[in-house]
């Protein structure tokens, strides 16, 4: 396994890094993977299954019970130094006056509670429900809902502002995505399985645009092997390592 050192040198002589995150980030808050959800009363679906509009139009009872499981569980944890320490590599930049964006294919915002600025996010949020008829948005930060659909007071079914498979991502965050790929120097790759499009694109334009890739994650992806340095460890202990060691 890679060292520290060339990474945090690395970190030091970039003009413009840019960070990518996805679910394995969370998971020491307790928050499980995608794959990992689709257990207990839920092992006999398949994401798909769940995750898209066909099944919403289908059954939308099921689909907005099992997301509001997922936001009370989210309600119930807290962000982990991993998310801290990516807070804290961002004050870092801004003190030396370089770039840094972070991009994250999380719904949890656990990124913005421990502290980091204007998050990109790929995948929407499981804290805002939208009325699917009149397009009102509100955040919904209580208990369970009443009842499942929860409704607008127009009549309409809300569905949680998150990206299902199939649907389009939202264009300014993808936008800004595809800049910082393109433009920094140092690309980061975290908790991320990189299966899941347009996201597991970046690192390789980034890659293509000739950035520095780092992958931190507890398993090799597809993407290690362009990597220049890959840490397989969990990322909630490496991050605070490796941010703090450059102060
Ligand atoms: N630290 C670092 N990486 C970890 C950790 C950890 N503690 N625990 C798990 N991982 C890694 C796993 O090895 C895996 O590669 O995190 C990755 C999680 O992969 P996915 O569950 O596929 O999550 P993600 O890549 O964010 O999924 C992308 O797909 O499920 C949809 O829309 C959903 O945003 C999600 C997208």
């Amino acid at each position: 396994m890679t060292t520290l050192s060339p990474i945090i040198e690395a970190l030091r002589e970039a003009n413009a890094i840019a960070v990518l995150t996805g679910a394995g980030v969370s998971k020491e808050s307790g928050i499980p993977t995608f794959r990992d959800a689709m257990q207990g009363l839920w092992a006999k679906y398949d994401p798909a299954e769940l995750a898209t509009p066909e099944a919403f139009a289908r059954d939308p009872e099921k689909v907005t019970r099992w997301y509001d499981e997922r936001r009370l569980r989210c309600s119930a944890a807290r962000p982990n130094p991993g998310h801290r320490a990516l807070a804290d590599l961002q004050t870092w930049c801004e003190e030396r006056g370089t770039s840094f964006t972070l991009i994250t294919q999380n719904i949890d915002r656990f990124h913005q509670a421990a502290g980091s600025r204007d998050v990109i996010e790929l995948h929407g949020t499981i804290w805002v429900w939208r009325c699917t008829d009149c397009g009102d948005e509100q955040e919904e930060r209580g208990g369970p809902f009443e009842r499942y659909p929860p409704r607008c007071a127009c009549g309409g079914f809300r569905r949680p502002a998150v990206v299902w498979f199939g649907e389009m991502l939202p264009e300014a965050a993808l936008r800004r995505a595809f800049e910082a790929a393109e433009t920094c120097d140092l690309f980061l790759s975290i908790g991320t399985s990189g299966l899941v499009t347009p996201a597991a694109d970046l690192i390789h334009i980034a890659h293509q645009h000739g950035a520095k890739t780092v992958e931190i994650n507890t398993e090799p992806t597809p993407a290690t092997a362009l990597t220049d340095w890959a840490l397989h460890a969990p990322a909630s202990n490496i991050l605070p390592e490796l941010v703090h060691a450059m102060d």
